[in-house]
């Protein structure tokens, strides 16, 4: 256990399982109080009483991101509760496959998660953040954002439009001393995969291959308490958008070789 996020209250979306669970641990250790968010009640119960027994603050809100009026109504609460000290916006969810299958409520379905439902809880929130010491919001965006992959057109599509928000905000709020910390992880040991939405394409399992979720977390609570402006979980993540901005049609060709039997 450490002090530094000590009398911190932190809202984490998507905490009941992968990044978003093991964010919850890490955050705790480091002392925070913690408000966790998603939709499976059990699980954020279970997860927010181990916290608790081990001396952790910690309470849960059950909403559906989809849904903007579930939205506004956790909004609502949140308010009500009158303080908050960061955001962790992590709840996300995948759609893989050609793009020219993807009906047009799935695409929608996955930006109002992925993307409407960030602005409005931080719209919504920004109220009680400038009144916190040290207030901070951190993103988690994904790889996909700076270097998109064929067949995952509309998540990358969702992950990039969370970087133009990010990079915007980070100036605009600045002012207010709210930071903006945006955040890229790689492929993560997750159930990401098994729970994206496919439309006959599943090109990796996230349950069975990459990096712990146990060390994004610890990256990313890092990233959080120094302010920093980006944090890439993976060396060969950086590497990639590098390679990118140089030979972007090298990159097409690897890409698109490396999955075109997955
Ligand atoms: N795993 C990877 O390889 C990877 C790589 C780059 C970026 N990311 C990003 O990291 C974040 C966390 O992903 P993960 O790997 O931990 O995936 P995950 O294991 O599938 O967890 C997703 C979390 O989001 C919540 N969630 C999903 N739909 C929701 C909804 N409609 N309303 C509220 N909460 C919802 C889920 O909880 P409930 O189902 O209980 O609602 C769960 O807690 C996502 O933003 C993802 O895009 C993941």
């Amino acid at each position: 256990m450490s002090d530094e996020l000590r009398g911190q209250r932190i809202l984490i979306t998507g905490a009941s399982m992968g990044i978003g669970e093991a964010l919850a641990r890490e955050f705790a250790a480091r002392g925070a109080e913690l408000l966790l968010v998603a939709r499976s009640e059990g699980k954020l119960r279970a997860l927010c009483e181990e916290l608790r027994r081990m001396g952790t603050p910690c309470e849960y809100l059950v909403a559906d991101l989809t849904k903007p009026e579930q939205v506004a109504s956790l909004v609502e609460k949140i308010l009500a509760q009158g303080r908050l000290g960061g955001v962790l916006h992590n709840a996300g969810a995948g759609l893989y496959g050609a793009f020219e299958r993807y009906a047009e409520a799935d695409v929608r379905e996955l930006f109002e998660l992925n993307f409407f439902s960030v602005l409005a809880l931080t719209r919504g929130l920004l109220p009680l953040l400038k009144k916190s010491p040290r207030p901070t919001l951190l993103l988690v965006s994904s790889i996909v954002s700076w270097r998109a992959i064929a067949r995952l057109s509309v998540y990358s599509a969702s992950k990039s439009a969370l970087n133009g928000f990010a990079e915007a905000l980070r100036v605009e709020l600045k002012p207010d001393g709210i930071r903006v910390v945006n955040t890229y992880p790689g492929r993560t040991r997750t159930p990401f995969s098994a729970n994206a939405k496919s439309f006959g394409w599943r090109p990796f399992s996230t349950e069975r291959s990459g990096t712990p979720p146990e060390q994004v977390a610890r990256k990313l609570a890092r990233a959080y308490v120094g302010g920093k402006r980006d944090e890439f979980v993976s060396w060969s993540n950086r590497l990639l958008v590098w390679g990118n901005f140089f030979f972007p049609k090298l990159i097409d060709w690897g890409l698109g070789k490396y999955f075109q039997n997955k």
